[in-house]
This record gives C-alpha cells, structure tokens and sequence, in this order.
C-alpha cells in the first residue's frame, strides 16, 4: 500500500513523510581530522529512506523507524555515507539496488528486523558494498525455523571482501557455502539469535582460518550436539563465547584440540548445562576428570570461565592443573558444587595458588557445598576445613580480586 503512494504519487509521499515524520538532527564535528556529518533520525517514524537530507552526511542512523522496504537507488545521493544503521525497524525486503551507491560504506547495523536469510538476499545485493568492514544482521529470524536444513545466502555475502565483523542467527542446521570463502578478512563472528542443533566439523570449513572471535553463545533451545572437529577451522581463534549454551561442557573441553599449546584470551565456557541433561554421557551433575581436561590443561588461557556448570567434583590433577598456570588471569568457578573441602582438593588449590603468579581473580562464589549440613555457616564450614589441613593458603601475589562470598 505505502510503496504503490510512493511510486505512483511522490507529492502524496512527502507530505505523508511531513506528517509522520520528524525532522532528523544533523550535527558536524572533526574525528581525526575527518568531517563527520550525523543525521540522526533515529525515531521519528519514517517509514521510508528520507531524501531531504544534506547529500555529504557521513552517519545516517535511521534506527527505530518503521522502515519495511529499501527500496532501489534509495541512498544514490548519500554516497560519502560511511555508517549506516536501519537497526530495529520492521525491514523484510531489499530490493536488488537498495545498495547503490554506498561504495564507501563501513559499518552497515540490521540487525532486529525480520529479514529472512533465505529469502531476500539477491546475489546483487551487497556488490556496491566492497569496502564494508562490519556487518551486523542479528536478531532477524523472529522463532525457530520449522525446517532444520538452512542454506545461507553465501553468493551475497561472498563479495564482501574486506569484512572483518558479521554478526547474524544461526539456524538448527545451517550450512554456510562455498561463498563465505569470499570473506577473506573475517576476524569476528557473532551467532545471535540461536538455534543451533548440530555443530558440526564441516560447518564453519568455509569461513576465514584467520578467526580471531567466535561468538556461539544463549543456544539454549535445543541440545546442541558437537562433533569433535568443529573448531579445526578456526586455528587461530584467541577468543571464544559459548555461554548459555547447552552443549554441556564435556563437549566443549572436547573440541579444543585445535588450541594444544597455543593462547586463548578468552574462553568463556560458562552455563553450558541445562536441565535436559540427565543421562549418563551427559549428566547434570559433572565430575571433572583429567580426560575432559586433556586440551585445555595444554592452553596458555588468560580469562576462563566455567562458572554454572553443575560441577560438583573434580578427579586429581584435572581442574587445578595447567601446563602453563603463569597464563591464568581471571578464573572464574562461580555457580558450581564443588568444594575444596577434603585434604587433596585444598592441597591442590595451593599447590595451583603457588605456581598462578599472574593470577588477579578467582571467583567461587555462590557455590552452595553442604547445604544441608552447614546450612548458610560459612565460618563454620571453612573454620573446619582450615582446621583440618592446618594449614595456610598462599595467595598469589597478583591476586586483586577474591570471591569466595555467599558459599553456604
Ligand atoms: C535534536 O536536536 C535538538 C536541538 O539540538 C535537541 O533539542 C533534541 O534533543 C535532539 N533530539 C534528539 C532525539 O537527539
Ligand atoms: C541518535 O540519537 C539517539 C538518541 O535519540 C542516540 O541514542 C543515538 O546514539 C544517536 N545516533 C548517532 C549515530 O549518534
Ligand atoms: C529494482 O531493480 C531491479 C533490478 O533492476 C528490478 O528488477 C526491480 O523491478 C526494481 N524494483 C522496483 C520496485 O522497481
Ligand atoms: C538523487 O538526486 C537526483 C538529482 O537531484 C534526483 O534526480 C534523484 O531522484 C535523487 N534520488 C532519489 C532516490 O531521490
Ligand atoms: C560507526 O558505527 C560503528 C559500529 O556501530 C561505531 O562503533 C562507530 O562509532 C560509528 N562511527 C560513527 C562516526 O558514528
Ligand atoms: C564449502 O565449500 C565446498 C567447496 O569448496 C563445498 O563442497 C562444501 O559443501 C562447503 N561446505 C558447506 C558446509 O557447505
Ligand atoms: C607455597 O609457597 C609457600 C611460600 O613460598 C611455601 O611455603 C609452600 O610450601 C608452598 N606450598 C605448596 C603446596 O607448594
């Protein structure tokens, strides 16, 4: 109805646009010796790509509108835009040129809207874009896909050639095809909304080697089944977010072969279990062993998390024993079971507590051991571990921060 105003009346169009909507705030100021020129209409209820606007604007954000449409040639005379957000409006169709025109464009945010990766990526879509740095399309597949098998538009994507960033969903069994090779200089990949139920060795083989990121995390819908070679393709990673995941952490300390030895920043690997787990393979309640630990014993990890886990053990020389403990900076146990509470735990963490110098965190809070023997006593239970391995612990020196609070 609103296209068939807009192409067959345009006065009829602007002054729907004067009555609905405001004007955008245009501002100017110097970064690093760049002009940059916002126009900010964000919230004003556009329901079309505004054409009045000053032709030399560098920042265009038309968040929040109610923008369903990009229509052909709609940015033609913008062509100095280098951000672009259309964030948060209700878009579902692009058509073939709605690009046109933004040869310099870096930063292009569409994310929460409802455009369907299967459907409305042309292949032409994205060629204007060759300098494109950051993509963001997250949050637009609004519910689970009722078909499993997802094949993503890789021949749009392929000529994004300088992409460093793409964030977009993941569907339950997605495959990503012979055109993600394209993206070349790929560093980061976020997966949000998840519905992931098969990760599996061949799903990322298309993507850069030269990952650095990988963001995997609230995949919580669905038991999320890992194949042991999942991560191979990314050798190169130093960072990885699979929290809130239910991929239980056996599964996850099971697929960083690929890291032997090497150093992760972050490998946050907290909440991977869910209440659906109760089997054997995969229980709720996990003792730790120094099997599941084999990888990532290996690791030079900086910040590590395996808070909220359900662990509620674990064997000797298994969670405390790191090859290269000097690397550990922030560890962070909160949320689980386990205690230190027997002579061979306590003498572990020690002997750990020793040899992490570079150590600034460690947190072991919320863990509720005993509950039902020394209900909410937390001096009482400690005062008796102390008490019998009387002993002392030695904290690392460049320990800043340590939380052992609310273990009941
Ligand atoms: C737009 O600019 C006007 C005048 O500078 C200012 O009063 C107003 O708060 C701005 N609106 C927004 C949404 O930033
Ligand atoms: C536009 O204004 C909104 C507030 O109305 C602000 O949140 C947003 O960051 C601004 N966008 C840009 C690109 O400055
Ligand atoms: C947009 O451009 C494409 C390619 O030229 C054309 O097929 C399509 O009909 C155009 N859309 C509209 C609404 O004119
Ligand atoms: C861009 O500007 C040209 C020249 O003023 C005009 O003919 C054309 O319609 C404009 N494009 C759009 C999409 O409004
Ligand atoms: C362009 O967008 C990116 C990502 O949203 C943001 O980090 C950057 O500050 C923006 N630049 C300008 C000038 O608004
Ligand atoms: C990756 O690309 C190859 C072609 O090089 C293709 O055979 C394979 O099926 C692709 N992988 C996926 C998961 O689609
Ligand atoms: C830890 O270091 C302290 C002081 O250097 C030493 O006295 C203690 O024996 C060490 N403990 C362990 C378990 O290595």
């Amino acid at each position: 109805m609103y296209n068939y105003i807009y192409q067959t009346v345009p006065g009829f169009f602007m002054l729907l646009y004067l009555v609905y909507a405001q004007e955008c705030n245009i501002t100017v100021h110097d970064h690093l010796s760049e002009k940059i020129k916002t126009a900010n209409c964000s919230k004003r209820g556009f329901r079309g790509v505004p054409q009045t606007l000053p032709r030399d604007i560098t920042v265009l954000d038309l968040s929040g509108n109610k923008i369903r449409r990009i229509s052909n040639y709609s940015f033609e005379n913008y062509s100095l835009l280098h951000n672009l957000s259309l964030a948060k409006n209700t878009l579902h169709i692009m058509e073939e040129h709605a690009f046109y025109g933004l040869t310099r464009l870096k930063f292009l945010n569409m994310a929460d809207n409802i455009l369907n990766l299967k459907y409305v990526y042309n292949e032409e879509i994205f060629l204007p874009l060759q300098n494109l740095i950051n993509l963001d399309i997250r949050r637009n597949i609004p519910s689970q896909p009722t078909v499993d098998l997802y094949h993503y538009p890789d021949q749009a994507f392929t000529v994004l050639k300088k992409l460093e960033f793409l964030a977009l969903d993941i569907a339950p069994n997605p495959i990503f095809g012979i055109g993600f090779q394209g993206l070349k200089n790929l560093k980061s990949l976020t997966f949000e909304f998840c519905f992931l139920k098969y990760l599996r060795g061949c799903t990322f083989e298309n993507f850069s080697s030269n990952l650095d990121e990988l963001k995997l995390s609230r995949c919580h819908l669905n038991f999320l089944e890992v194949e042991k070679n999942a991560l191979v393709p990314f050798p190169k990673i130093t960072k990885i977010h699979f929290e809130e995941s239910c991929m239980h952490l056996k599964q996850a300390l099971n697929i960083l072969s690929p890291y032997n030895g090497k150093t992760i920043e972050i490998l946050n690997l907290r909440g991977l279990n869910c209440p659906i787990f109760n089997n054997n393979e995969y229980p709720f309640s996990l003792k730790v062993t120094a099997g599941m630990m084999r990888y990532l014993k290996t690791v030079c990890v900086e910040t590590l998390d395996l808070s909220d886990n359900g662990i509620v053990d674990f064997e000797e020389n298994s969670l405390l024993s790191f090859d290269r403990p000097e690397c550990l900076k922030h560890l962070y146990f909160k949320g689980n079971r386990f205690a230190f509470a027997y002579g061979r735990h306590m003498d572990e963490l020690k002997t750990f507590f020793n040899k992490s110098v570079a150590l600034k965190t460690f947190d072991y809070s919320y863990i509720p051991v005993r509950y039902k023997l020394y209900a909410n006593d937390y001096r009482q239970y400690y005062g008796k571990d102390y008490h019998v391995s009387n002993n002392v612990i030695y904290l690392p020196r460049s320990l800043e921060k340590l939380v052992l609070g609310n273990v009941v």
